[in-house]
């Protein structure tokens, strides 16, 4: 377990190698202005840690397990602050043998020789159901209080073909929910583009790290500037190759990047370094997150949007 802090004008970038749930509770509250993230999806890869999100035993105790990391994420996030989660779907198979997959695909490949919840029989839905987790989540968070403003369609016009499913159109989208903490939050609809709630980013295959579900980059950069000031500040608790903590380096926005992997952790770092970042203490980082971010009062995304009428609370 640790943390780390770079700098680079004036940027300061952190990054957590911890559990989640665990890192999320050092952070200061109210502080991030966007949260962007991608958790591991149900049972579709493997991380290679005991402790890894994916592989809980029911689907209910992965929609808690995520929803209580949430919480963290809805504690840290300043009132204004936005939400994107990006979310995919897992088959349930039932017919009690490992699902074969894609044999390019090395962090599939447990699926081909472990037996996971998913293949078990005596689910009490039909076998070959789509489970419809995505939406589970979504509706977990809206019980508990997050304000689901958003289900934004990611097209992925370049995703892999699917050679098994014969019998059902092949996936090309994914969910990116978009929550706010409460009714009254900032947002610079200008770096929608001409886009609206389908945003159409192929899929990257330039890995910057070995690493298998990177996100795109242009993604990250549109949630980052919907959401955040110049010299805001960005939350990613699943932070894999370090997408986020790089898009925010390049779009000058402060960023904590959390993930459980070493291996990651350290690359992202060595990588920051590379790229002229300098080791800066964690006390640092702890201390720019906690100055008000310097350009909010006058960023567009909180001049237009709607203000919170006098006297209401949320
Ligand atoms: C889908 S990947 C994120 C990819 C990221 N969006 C990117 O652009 O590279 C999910 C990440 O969650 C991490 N992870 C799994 N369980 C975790 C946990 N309990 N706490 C923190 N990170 C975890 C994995 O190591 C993996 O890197």
């Amino acid at each position: 377990m640790a943390n780390f802090c770079l700098r680079q004008d004036n940027v300061h970038l952190g990054l957590m190698q911890n559990d989640a749930l665990k890192a999320l509770k050092e952070l200061p509250p109210n502080t991030f202005d966007v949260a962007v993230t991608s958790p591991p999806y149900f049972w579709v890869r493997d991380y290679g840690f005991d402790a890894q999100i994916g592989h809980e035993d029911t689907v209910d105790n992965y929609v808690k397990r995520l929803a209580d990391i949430f919480d963290e994420v809805k504690r840290v996030l300043c009132d204004e602050g936005v939400f994107y989660l990006n979310i995919g779907d897992t088959y349930y198979s039932g017919n009690g043998q490992p699902h074969g997959s894609d044999p390019a695909c090395s962090s599939r490949n447990f699926m081909r020789t472990k037996l996971r919840p998913v293949d078990q029989s005596g689910w009490d839905i039909p076998q070959k159901s789509l489970i419809g987790i995505p939406w589970k989540v979504a509706f977990e968070l809206q019980r508990r209080n997050w304000t689901l403003r958003s289900d934004i369609i990611w097209e992925r016009d370049n995703a892999l073909s699917e050679p098994s499913a014969r019998d059902r159109p092949h996936r090309s989208y994914e969910h990116i929910f978009m929550f706010s903490k409460s009714r009254f939050y900032s947002f610079d609809r200008s770096k929608l583009g001409d886009q609206e709630d389908v945003w159409r980013f192929p899929i990257e295959r330039v890995k910057l790290i070995d690493h298998n579900a990177p996100f795109p980059t242009a993604l990250v950069e549109r949630c980052i500037e919907t959401g955040s000031p110049p010299f805001g500040k960005v939350l990613d608790p699943f932070v894999g190759s370090g997408t986020t903590v790089n898009v925010a380096r390049a779009l000058k926005r402060h960023c904590v990047g959390i993930d459980a992997h070493p291996s990651y952790i350290k690359q992202i770092r060595q990588n920051l370094m590379d790229l002229g970042c300098k080791p800066f203490g964690w006390p640092n980082m702890i201390q720019s997150l906690a100055a008000p971010s310097p350009n909010f009062k006058q960023w567009i995304g909180n001049l237009k949007n709607m203000k919170k009428p006098k006297g209401k609370k949320n």
